[in-house]
């Protein structure tokens, strides 16, 4: 599509030498009120280099615009040059290329021929998948389908946690304690309970610890009955968590995780040594990085076994050297801030710059319950399953009775139940904390997903009551009369639509969902004003078609800017 911004920036750039085409698109505003201009040139900045006062530069300025003849009307007031875009033209160039390009609306190829790795969800085996995994796997899903979008190869890594002297106390507890039945009827819960009451009962008798230790130091050496009990547990613990992954809609194409590296590490052991960089203090292993600000890293414990910090160290290496990634993105709550940001400089500082300078660390706040519910360790623990479930069957009983002849409902609960928690979950910034409350997530007027697929929906809609004739003459844009869509509600909601690529690639940039999703709810807000001020399937032929181009449009981008977010987008509700 035609880039208005540049063509604004470029003519500005020709009057004023003293500013790059960067600084000038930076310089220039949507003003909040559209009569202002659909674009405002500030002329404040300019004064002292151009030694003129504001307001004059504002008519150069202006004169040098409405010259080119590229927009309906351009307006100095006061410091500001206000410029009206060319109203037809926006709607036939947005429009065009939404027909043109349907799904693929909103994507490019910028990123073709590079890698990217989102590493998401991560959680920690036969340990509860509670609500506050939510976060990692939601956000880590939509980066991942927005950097696809961008043209980018992805690989999709699920760190996950199935490593360390925990599986000792495990095994521990289940050849004391266990049974098997118990395990595969509910792996987590259960295995959960053993790891609990081996806590208890190790507090009297601190023989426990020492005996999990040898158990581990086996596990560690690969001794075959230590090593099936730990697959078993793995292999339990995934059936659950992909039970969760299938309701997201999500998937890895790796599950390499903590303990894929146990035997990856005497080689980064020894070029940390070789470094110089490992120091002993109090019989452990560590890297000093008091000198950064950064405290000291814990690399290998007195006993020798491993740690988390070191098996990333290895992972990191092992994803360059496998696939020579261009990002290296880890989706982890930002309570671990400290340890990514030790582990990138440990890297630099074995000499891995190159590894390095690819990963990047998108933290995201804490999630909490109304109800102050959320404590792992007291054992009040919410998990996501039971969550997603609840938002299903609660978004079944709304649907039932707004519309109790509603056919596939219980396709139909899924798809907006699943939608509205994670629309939930991307609305705000990631780094900001937030409470969970359901009459927020289920609201189907406010900001969230029900009312944005409702309004796809309605769309759908609209356009079984136009007909395939109208649809197909809408799309095929040759006779359209562009002064039926130039209402100020049209223009709004084309201009919004025009901006949608401009915005996928922000919230590429700033590893930011939200950027999506405040998107998308702007779009069909104005989607509604529209709807509701305007007669859309009306007698007169030229403007109903018109109309339900930009409903075509409407429909197509707020089905693609959901399908980012990782939401299905229902035809009915
Ligand atoms: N399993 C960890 C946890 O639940 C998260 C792993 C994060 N990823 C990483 N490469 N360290 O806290």
């Amino acid at each position: 599509m035609k880039d208005f911004k540049t063509a604004i920036a470029e003519i500005i750039s020709e009057k004023v030498a003293e500013l790059s085409l960067d600084e000038i698109k930076e310089m220039l505003e949507v003003p909040q009120d559209s009569k202002m201009g659909d674009f405002a040139f500030p002329c404040f900045k300019l004064a002292k280099v151009m030694r003129k006062a504001p307001p004059q530069i504002a008519v150069d300025i202006a004169e040098a615009v409405s010259e080119s003849g590229l927009f309906d009307k351009v307006e100095p007031v006061n410091a500001y040059v206000n410029i009206f875009l060319p109203k037809n033209e926006i709607a036939e160039e947005t429009l065009r290329a939404i027909m043109e390009e349907g799904d693929a609306f909103g994507t490019t190829d910028k990123g073709a021929g590079k890698t990217v790795i989102v590493e998401y969800s991560s959680p920690n085996i036969a340990k509860p998948f509670h609500i506050g995994h939510i976060r990692s796997t939601v956000i880590g899903n939509s980066i991942y389908k927005i950097y696809k979008a961008l043209g980018y190869d992805m690989i999709r890594i699920n760190h996950l946690g199935d490593y360390g002297t925990q599986f000792g106390k495990m095994i521990s507890a289940y050849r004391r304690w266990g049974n098997k039945e118990d395990v595969e009827k509910e792996p987590i819960k259960t295995l959960l309970g053993y790891y609990t009451k081996f806590h208890e009962e190790a507090e009297s008798d601190p023989s426990l610890e020492e005996e999990a230790r040898q158990i581990f130091a086996k596990l560690e050496k690969g001794e075959p009955e230590e090593v099936e009990l730990w697959q078993w547990f793995r292999d339990e613990s995934l059936k659950e968590f992909n039970r969760v992954y299938k309701m997201l809609g999500i998937e890895f194409d790796s599950y390499n995780g903590e303990s894929f590296y146990s035997d990856k590490m005497p080689r980064f052991e020894k070029e940390l040594e070789e470094k110089g960089l490992l120091v002993e203090s109090r019989g452990a292993q560590v890297v000093e990085l008091e000198e950064y600000g950064l405290g000291t890293a814990l690399i290998k414990k007195s006993d020798g076994s491993s740690l988390y910090i070191t098996r990333d160290i290895a992972a990191a290496v092992y994803r360059k050297e496998t696939y020579d990634f261009y990002k290296n993105i880890y989706v982890v709550a930002s309570q671990q801030m400290l340890h990514f940001q030790q582990l990138f400089k440990i890297l630099e500082l074995m000499g891995h710059e190159d590894v390095a300078a690819g990963c990047t660390h998108v933290p995201f706040g804490l999630v909490s319950l109304e109800d102050g519910t959320m404590s792992t360790r007291q054992g009040r623990v919410v998990f996501l399953e039971d969550v997603l479930t609840s938002a299903v069957e609660k978004t079944r009983e709304i649907i039932a009775e707004k519309n109790p002849d509603a056919e596939n409902i219980d396709e139909i609960a899924a798809q907006v139940g699943i939608g509205a928690v994670i629309f939930n979950e991307l609305s705000n910034n990631r780094i900001k904390d937030y409470t969970f409350k359901w009459e927020t997530v289920l609201n189907f007027d406010g900001e969230t997903g029900p009312y944005v697929q409702y309004t796809h929906a309605r769309c759908a809609s609209l356009l079984r009551r136009a007909g395939e004739d109208v649809i197909s003459r809408a799309k095929d844009l040759g006779g359209i009369d562009y002064s039926h869509i130039a209402s100020d509600n049209a223009h709004e909601l084309i201009k919004l639509i025009y901006a949608y690529p401009s915005y996928v690639e922000l919230a590429g940039e700033k590893y930011e969902p939200s950027v999506v999703t405040r998107h998308i709810i702007d779009i069909a807000q104005a989607f509604n004003k529209f709807y509701h001020d305007e007669h859309i399937i009306t007698d007169n032929e030229d403007e109903k078609i018109a109309k339900i181009a930009l409903v075509i449009a409407t429909k197509t981008v707020i089905r693609n800017g959901l399908a980012l977010l990782g939401i299905e987008a229902p035809e009915r509700m």
